[in-house]
């Protein structure tokens, strides 16, 4: 079997802290295959961003990765040198950070980041700047707008700005964590629409990190659910929208409200528990209807339940 495009196997991170670790995430394996869309989704704090940053290896103090292995093509990421990680960003994999609209330098125009970026692999001059020109047609945002300032430019055209700063070296893999949630449903959609568009133009992958399973339902390929640090499951779309199987999965789907349906949606009840001191057994059976003993006491480990389908469930198990 050829290497996936990216392959992250027990993957643990904690934040050192005075009062102890927090275990933000445990034992997270996926993989992603070149030109899909793998969608994460999870309550806050379930260890998103924290998947992405330290696949990326940006995560800095007091986060340590104490365990696990990120191969890109087969190669060891967190093995990497400094000076390969720095040939590796941005040519092979470049991130849409959350706070992307916060991202841009406000003393910078947009043609000056993206010069900046390009630099940094050795591409200036006359054709750094025909390449700005054309990652702006590319994000169709006008070319005059490489002159503006951030602050000139609306929330949707500064992600757009941002997606074509991500695109410039074309790298197979880009990760975005909730790249759209600071804009309103109608600028999201239209920057979603731009994105399945590029992507499949060029035929990067995409880790796609969000709250909204709705948004994932729509545009991801795969989607990974993430609660307490661990994915739980893990399916193509189709499969997932009509097949979830682990119990906080199928509580993401009867939250969404529905416009053709009169069931009105269902939010999960309780809340989530605390990484410092996490319930033993699965780290769901407390919020979970169906739990058996044994999920007080064992951690259900995640495994495979169908053809491309995996969950981290006891009930599944016995079922
Ligand atoms: N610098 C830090 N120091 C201590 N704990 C941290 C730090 N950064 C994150 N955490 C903790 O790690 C856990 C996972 O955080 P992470 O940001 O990965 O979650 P997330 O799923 O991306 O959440 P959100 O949806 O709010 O962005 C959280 O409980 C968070 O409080
Ligand atoms: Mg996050």
């Amino acid at each position: 079997m050829p290497e996936p495009l990216l392959r992250v196997e027990n993957l643990d991170v904690a934040y050192l802290a005075a009062d102890g670790p927090v275990r933000a995430t445990s034992k997270v394996s996926f993989t992603l295959e070149d030109g899909e869309i793998l969608g994460l989704v999870g309550e806050s704090g379930s260890g998103k961003s924290t998947v992405a940053k330290a696949a990326m290896r940006v995560l800095g103090q007091p986060a340590v990765i104490t365990g696990g292995s990120v191969r890109f093509r087969g190669r060891e990421v967190l093995r990497m040198s400094d000076a390969e990680l720095r040939q590796w960003r941005w040519r092979d994999v470049s991130m849409v950070m959350q706070s992307a609209l916060n991202a841009m330098n406000p003393v910078m125009t947009v043609l000056d980041h993206v010069l900046d970026t390009l630099a940094a692999h050795g591409i200036t001059g006359a054709a750094a700047k025909k390449r700005a020109g054309e990652l702006l047609d590319l994000v169709e945002i006008d070319r005059h707008h490489l002159r503006s300032y951030p602050h000139e430019l609306s929330g949707g055209m500064r992600q757009r700005v941002v997606l074509g700063i991500a695109l410039a070296l074309t790298p197979p893999l880009v990760f975005m964590d909730e790249p759209t949630t600071a804009l309103d449903v109608v600028v999201e959609r239209q920057i979603m629409r731009k994105l399945v568009a590029l992507q499949a133009e060029l035929g990067f992958a995409v880790l796609f990190i969000t709250h909204d399973v709705s948004l994932l339902l729509e545009f991801a390929t795969r989607i990974g659910v993430m609660y307490s640090g661990r994915l739980v499951e893990v399916a193509p779309t189709q499969l997932f929208r009509d097949g979830a199987r682990h119990p906080y999965s199928k509580g993401l789907l009867g939250a969404i409200p529905r416009i053709d349906s009169d069931e009105a949606p269902v939010s999960i009840p309780g809340s989530p528990p605390s990484l410092k001191n996490p319930p033993p057994g699965c780290r769901f059976h407390p919020r979970c209807a169906d739990a058996l003993d044994v999920c007080e006491t064992r951690e259900p480990p995640l495994v495979q339940i169908g053809a491309d389908h995996w969950a981290a469930c006891h009930v599944l198990e016995v079922a």
